[in-house]
């Protein structure tokens, strides 16, 4: 079995994701906002790729869902819409059984960049066992990272650095995995930061900006590890995030 990271959505030409699972990360913040709204108990989640593509998808699904629409732009809510991208947000009491069309500007473009592969994961520091759980079966997986706007996000990498941990152990000696050269970086990435990573998170170039404007209670929530066993799943086919109960 391999794992492979790909660092950005443009480098994803270069691979072949055909038939393999591949797992999204955007840490901060689209990967754990999404994690949150599923174990909220939002039914699904339709990740667009514009604020007016959010709208006409709202105009169309009005009669027969319960709506909202989610999303920022430059980390803040966009006008119009219902909720922004921090987790807190994403409370039961406001989001449980509801829709969610949801328009980040690298997270949900990461997502929608993947479906040429057999499976579309949706990974986070909040649900990495789960996550890596559902990976061990066997098959071939890619890690992918959002980024930031063309650029290569720390606090991703280190993500996926974790997930490698997770499936090949503390140790040096063979699991019987083998990682690609991105593996390898994220792995060292990780172990040379992991005792703290919401300092990770603050060091990277997004969670700068992030606490920059107002948002710096998000790293706090985002670097948590391990709070929810919900394993989102995007389904091509129907446009949206949802959690399957088993493959
Ligand atoms: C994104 O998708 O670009 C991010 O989730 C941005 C953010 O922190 O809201």
């Amino acid at each position: 079995m391999k794992v492979s990271c790909i660092f950005l959505p443009t480098l994803i030409a270069d691979r072949a994701i055909a038939g393999r699972i591949c797992v999204v990360f955007d840490v901060l913040r689209a990967s754990t906002t999404i994690v949150t709204a599923l174990e909220n108990g939002c039914q699904r989640i339709i990740p667009v790729a514009t604020p007016a593509e959010a709208q006409k998808m709202k105009e169309k699904l009005s009669g027969s869902e319960s709506v909202l629409l989610a999303g920022e732009r430059e980390g803040r809510r966009i006008a119009g819409f219902d909720l922004g991208n921090s987790p807190g947000e994403f409370t039961a009491e406001r989001i449980r059984g509801r829709t969610i069309i949801m328009c980040t500007t690298n997270g949900t473009a990461a997502i929608l960049g993947a479906q040429g592969a057999r499976s579309v994961l949706i990974g986070s520091l909040a649900n990495l066992g789960a996550v890596v759980r559902r990976a061990r079966v066997g098959e071939d997986v890619i890690l992918l990272c959002a980024g930031k706007e063309g650029g290569i996000s720390l606090e991703d990498i280190v993500a996926c650095g974790a997930f490698v941990e997770a499936m090949v152990g503390e140790g040096s000696g063979s699991s019987g995995i083998e990682l690609d050269d991105g593996a390898m970086v994220a792995l060292e990435a990780f172990r040379a930061s992991r005792d703290d990573i919401v300092g990770v998170l603050r060091k990277g170039n997004h969670g700068r900006y992030l606490e920059s404007i107002g948002f710096g209670r998000d790293l706090e929530t985002c670097a948590q590890r391990d709070v929810s066993d919900i394993v989102p799943y995007f389904d091509a086919a129907t446009g949206s995030i949802e959690v399957r109960v088993a493959e």
